[in-house]
């Protein structure tokens, strides 16, 4: 008798931006500590997995060309981790739509692996838990772990211990894409030669607990801040120029994500937020432009109805 082959599964992850990102010194690791407030955003990509004879990957969406179809792709390394886990062999089809931009600190390799965990965790009926993925993830990457959860939470370690936040207040966003992608353990090591010699800043974390929680967005534009705003800056000057244009737009404020080159735009409300990224789009000091609302739920899967 043939046994019946099962349908893939489809999931949706979304992009992270970081509220506060508290960089320590480097670690004897390579990796440096940090204390940052992740905060899932309404960009997403939709990851796929099917069983197939041909196992490997296809890639769909902006900046595909950027993107590895071979073993080196975070996806398909989550694909290896699993099976050798669940003692299978990885054969399976991985299809990524892609929606978060490309190398632009949203974390869009980090969230295809989130993805995929969960994704081939239903189509192997593993039925792992998030609290059971997340070790894997956390051996993956550190913004792995994150996606899995999505919301908004405190993450320190590397970035993989993560804490959910209860901010129940939505929060609207206008997302700068920009040409090119940063290299982010460049732009860690750029962070470094800047601080060569000098007692990092001290970033306390309480005021944007406190402002997320309280869900004023002025409250929040006020305690928004990265570390890494100015290595990715210093790499790329005319990020300057697109933070100070979203501000005169009409933003309450305006930080780079991650390690960049994408900016974030805190808006005071869902129009405000479609004024200024109409305004932005005009002036032509980014690629393309989005809005965005967070926070939203971490990796889920969908139905096939739902899929793009
Ligand atoms: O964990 P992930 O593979 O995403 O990290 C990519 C690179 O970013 C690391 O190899 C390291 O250079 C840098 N990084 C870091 N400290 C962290 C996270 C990432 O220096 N906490």
């Amino acid at each position: 008798m043939l046994s019946a082959v099962p349908p893939p599964v489809t999931v949706r992850v979304p992009a992270k931006i970081n509220l506060h990102l508290a960089v320590g010194p480097l670690r004897d690791d390579g990796f440096h500590d940090l204390v940052t407030l992740f905060h899932a955003v309404s960009l997403f990509d939709e990851v796929s997995v099917a069983h197939g004879d041909e196992p490997g990957i296809e890639v769909f969406g902006e900046g595909v060309t950027e993107v590895p179809v071979d073993e080196t792709n975070l996806a398909w390394r989550a694909v290896q981790l699993l099976a050798d886990r669940a003692g299978r062999d990885p054969d399976v089809r991985l299809v990524l739509r892609k929606g978060i931009p490309v190398a632009g600190g949203m974390a869009g390799g980090s969230a295809d692996a989130a993805a995929t965990l969960v994704g081939l965790s239903a189509l192997w009926k593993l039925d792992l838990t998030r609290d059971e993925l997340s070790p894997m993830a956390a051996e993956l990457g550190s913004d792995v772990t994150f996606a899995l959860y999505g919301g908004t939470a405190l993450g320190t370690g590397r970035g993989e211990r993560i804490v959910p936040v209860l901010s129940r207040h939505p929060q609207h966003w206008v997302i700068a894409l920009h040409r090119g992608g940063l290299s982010t353990p460049k732009v860690f090591a750029e962070l470094d030669r800047l601080r060569a010699g000098s007692e990092p800043v001290e970033r306390p974390v309480e005021p944007v607990l406190e402002a997320i929680a309280g869900g004023d967005p002025r409250q929040l534009a006020l305690s928004l801040g990265n570390d890494l705003q100015a290595a990715a800056v210093s790499m790329a000057p005319e990020l300057r120029r697109t933070l100070r244009a979203g501000v005169d737009a009409g933003a309450l404020a305006g930080l780079v994500s991650g390690s960049g080159p994408t900016c974030a735009f805190l808006c005071s409300g869902a129009d405000a937020a479609m004024d200024v990224a109409t305004e932005l789009a005009g002036l032509g000091v980014c690629r393309t432009v989005r809005v965005a609302h967070g926070p939203v739920p971490g990796a889920r899967i969908i139905d096939n109805q739902e899929a793009a």
